[in-house]
């Protein structure tokens, strides 16, 4: 085995490529050699970056699809078969959440952050490994986590009820698809700076309290939760499966 991150000749899909976490993620892959599908419901974001990829002398291929919705799901991944007679690698990175008091929580609400945050991991993760991965004997799905799945976020319920779902899931995905070769593992990030969490950094008195608890003492960069991906997507981590590597500066380590 060569100890190298290079994803040439792979063919990968990225959920939420447009922007964020997605976007440095795809410009990973892309930048190492892979051909990037890149998947969210904005095609102008996903042309950019597309574009950015490409300038750097990558593939990509911009599809639009809304994820919360298994017959997309399954559209989708018709589609790309009609394109790539293989897929080597998942990355399920899309995600929501509706900050509210668990109180006022209706049920459109909580039905939209577990239908976009975890029953699309599902249906995705399993059209791929029945289309491709299971046929082809190989294949590496990482899905988006978050200290939310471990801890409590208030006014997240849904969203930590999603992301701990993740992290089960990984689990049992990864113990059911090891015969065929299939690697099913997941990240979970502390705070990165992107749009998601834009307005919950305003808050002083929060990020205050939230860098008290971050031994690192300050938050994550989309391109270090990406650099986690990338090695569990490679060869580097072919032994690695059902896990979730936190990302998170020590958030999850720390006690006092
Ligand atoms: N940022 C953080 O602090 C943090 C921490 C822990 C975990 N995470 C997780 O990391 C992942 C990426 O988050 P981010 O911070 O990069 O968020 P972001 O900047 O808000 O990006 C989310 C992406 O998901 C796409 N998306 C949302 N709903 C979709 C749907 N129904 N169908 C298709 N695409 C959809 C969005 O595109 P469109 O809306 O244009 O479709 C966008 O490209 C999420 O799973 C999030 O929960 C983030």
């Amino acid at each position: 085995m060569k100890f190298e991150l290079n994803f040439t000749n792979k063919i990968v899909c990225v959920t939420g490529a447009g922007r964020g976490i997605g976007k440095s993620i795809a410009l990973g892959f892309g930048s190492l050699g892979a051909h990037v599908f890149l998947v969210s419901r904005n095609m102008n974001q996903l042309q950019e970056t597309a574009q950015e990829i490409i300038q750097a002398g990558g593939e990509a291929s911009p599809l639009v699809c809304d994820l919360s919705k298994v017959d997309e799901i399954n559209k989708l991944v018709t589609g790309i078969k009609k394109i790539s007679p293989k897929l080597d690698i998942l990355v399920n990175n899309h995600g929501a959440n509706i900050k509210l008091p668990s109180e006022t929580y209706n049920e459109e609400d909580w039905d939209l952050t577990l239908d976009t945050n975890l029953k699309s991991y599902f249906f995705l993760a399993t059209a791929v490994a029945r289309e491709f991965m299971i046929p082809q004997q190989s294949g590496k799905i990482i899905s988006l986590a978050s200290i939310g799945g471990l801890t409590a976020i208030v006014k997240s319920a849904a969203y930590c009820s999603s992301k701990g779902g993740v992290i089960q899931m990984t689990k049992v995905l990864a113990c059911e698809w090891a015969k065929h070769n299939i690697q099913v593992n997941a990240v979970g990030p502390a705070y990165i700076k992107t749009q998601l969490v834009k307005e919950t950094l305003k808050n002083k008195d929060f990020v205050k309290s939230l860098m008290s608890r971050i031994p690192a003492g300050r938050c994550g960069e989309p391109s270090e939760v990406a650099g986690g991906v990338l090695f569990l997507a490679s060869d580097l981590a072919n032994y690695i499966t059902g896990h979730t590597l936190m990302i998170d500066g020590g958030f999850s380590s720390f006690g006092i």
